[in-house]
């Protein structure tokens, strides 16, 4: 009989993973705290936006084998694999990372747990927070040491979650005995061949934030490039294409613009120097201090480009916002360089007016004080400055005759290197981006 699964948590991760492994044969149950969410849920209803997952779901539903509960009762009983998947967001006021959601999961489980069975933690955390939750679960659990805790990084992208869960580059297996590895590579059998890499708790845990600190890092080089770039008239999206040719760099993050946002790598760099803070290893991670300073750079120096091209302030100035989401093919707001710049602008006197494909609903919740448009035209219309802020295709095909048509001044600053400058140029545009002269 293959292991039954259960997914606390129903985040991106949460959900993807638990519709993933019932598309590959699985019994699985999801929990979350949120009765709304699991109602969705169970109906098929996805509460965010994720290319290629809901039939995914709806496909997990319909077959039986997948089903969402507020229950930890009812999950403990199921389940012989508990994987937790819930968020690890940054502390109000400090670096560091709360994981109260996941001492919560813990303590609502541990308790219930009867028989032998693995919990296996997927949520970004502190290193050192296995070893404290393996403690933690041994003292909770009646089934003592036949409830066990493993550790198993998660390397998913918004955006392409269901093809990441589905085709990992490598998986990484926290273990301390020979049964809790050898029961989930039987889980992750169905994904065929793909590299393991087997470790204890502290090594899994540091993987991934080394991996997602390695990608900041990567991303505020290309934009700290893009800053000498501009006092040198030199041109960003030359150098980083020249660079990418040599594959010890590789041209993967490499693409100079307003930077990074979203609900992971902001964090996850800031929470690695809290942790290393607390381990007395601070030294070594004070670059990343640089990189979370030269990405919030970014989005200074897009505020100051788009008033230079106001004529200096931005009263009684309109401004036409492209985009909200953190990246494209996402509703996510959290921590969004485009919502950051709108919001900056706002203050500083100018009206804007932002569209995004997706994650419109999800802005005017949070900023109800911007204007919002229905389509990129209605957003620009009048507009004295354009900001291209998230590249959606649909910005990328944007016709710049036909907006040209109903701005106030042709005027645009392309954050995100996203579009064909020549064509602007050609059709009558002031076009600026940053790193290019
Ligand atoms: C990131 C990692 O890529 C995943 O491997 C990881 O699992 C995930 O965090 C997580 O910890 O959960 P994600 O937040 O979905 O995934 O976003 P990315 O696609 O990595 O993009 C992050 C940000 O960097 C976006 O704002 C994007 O616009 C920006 N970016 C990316 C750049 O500015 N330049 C680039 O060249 C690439």
């Amino acid at each position: 009989m293959p292991y039954r699964l259960t997914v606390i948590g129903t985040g991106y991760l949460g959900i993807t993973h638990a519709a993933s492994m019932a598309d590959l044969g699985f019994e699985v149950l999801g929990l979350d705290v949120d009765p709304d969410k699991i109602a969705r849920l169970n109906a098929g209803e996805l509460p965010i936006h994720e290319p290629g997952l809901e039939p995914v779901l709806r496909r997990g539903l319909a077959s039986g084998r997948l089903r969402f509960t507020t229950s930890y009762e009812e999950v403990a009983a199921f389940g012989d694999v508990h994987f937790v998947c819930v968020g690890t967001p940054q502390k109000r006021g400090e670096y560091a990372a709360d994981v109260t959601y996941i001492d919560n999961a813990i303590e609502g489980l541990a308790p219930l747990l009867d028989r032998e069975c693995l919990v296996v933690g997927k949520s970004t955390v502190p290193v050192g927070t296995a070893e404290r939750l393996a403690d933690k679960l041994a003292r909770l659990s009646p089934a003592g040491a036949e409830a066990e805790l493993a550790w198993n990084p998660e390397f998913l992208r918004e955006g392409f979650a269901v093809h990441d869960t589905l085709h990992p580059d490598r998986i990484v297996l926290g273990v301390r005995t020979e049964r809790a590895e050898k029961m989930l590579r039987e889980v992750y059998e169905p994904l065929g061949e793909v590299p393991i890499v087997v470790t204890d708790y502290a090594t899994a845990e540091l993987v991934k934030t080394a991996a997602n600190a390695f990608l900041a890092t990567k991303i505020s080089f290309i934009n700290a490039m893009a800053e000498v770039c501009e006092a040198a008239h030199a041109d960003v999206e030359l150098l980083s294409k020249a660079l990418s040719y040599d594959d010890r760099i590789g041209g993967r993050y490499l693409n100079a613009g307003l930077g990074f946002g979203g609900g992971c790598l902001p964090k996850d760099i800031r929470a690695f120097m809290a942790r290393a803070g607390e381990l007395g290893a601070d030294q070594a991670l004070t670059f990343l201090r640089e990189v979370d300073a030269i990405n919030m750079r970014r989005r200074a120096r897009m505020v100051d480009l788009a008033r230079e091209l106001a004529g200096g302030s931005f009263h009684g100035c309109t401004v036409g916002v492209l985009g909200a989401a953190f990246k494209p093919n996402s509703d996510d707001i959290r921590d969004s360089p485009a919502l950051a710049v709108a919001v900056a602008i706002g203050h500083q006197g100018g009206k804007v007016t932002i569209y995004d494909p997706i994650a419109l609903d999800n802005a005017r919740k949070a900023h109800p004080e911007l204007n919002y448009g229905e389509s990129a035209v209605e957003a620009v219309r009048g507009a004295h400055v354009v900001l291209l802020l998230t590249e959606w295709q649909e910005f990328v095909d944007l016709d710049p005759e036909q907006l040209g048509g109903v701005v106030a001044a042709r005027r645009i600053v392309d954050g995100r290197n996203a579009l064909d400058a020549e064509n602007w140029r050609s059709a009558g545009w002031h076009y600026r981006a940053l790193g290019r002269p």
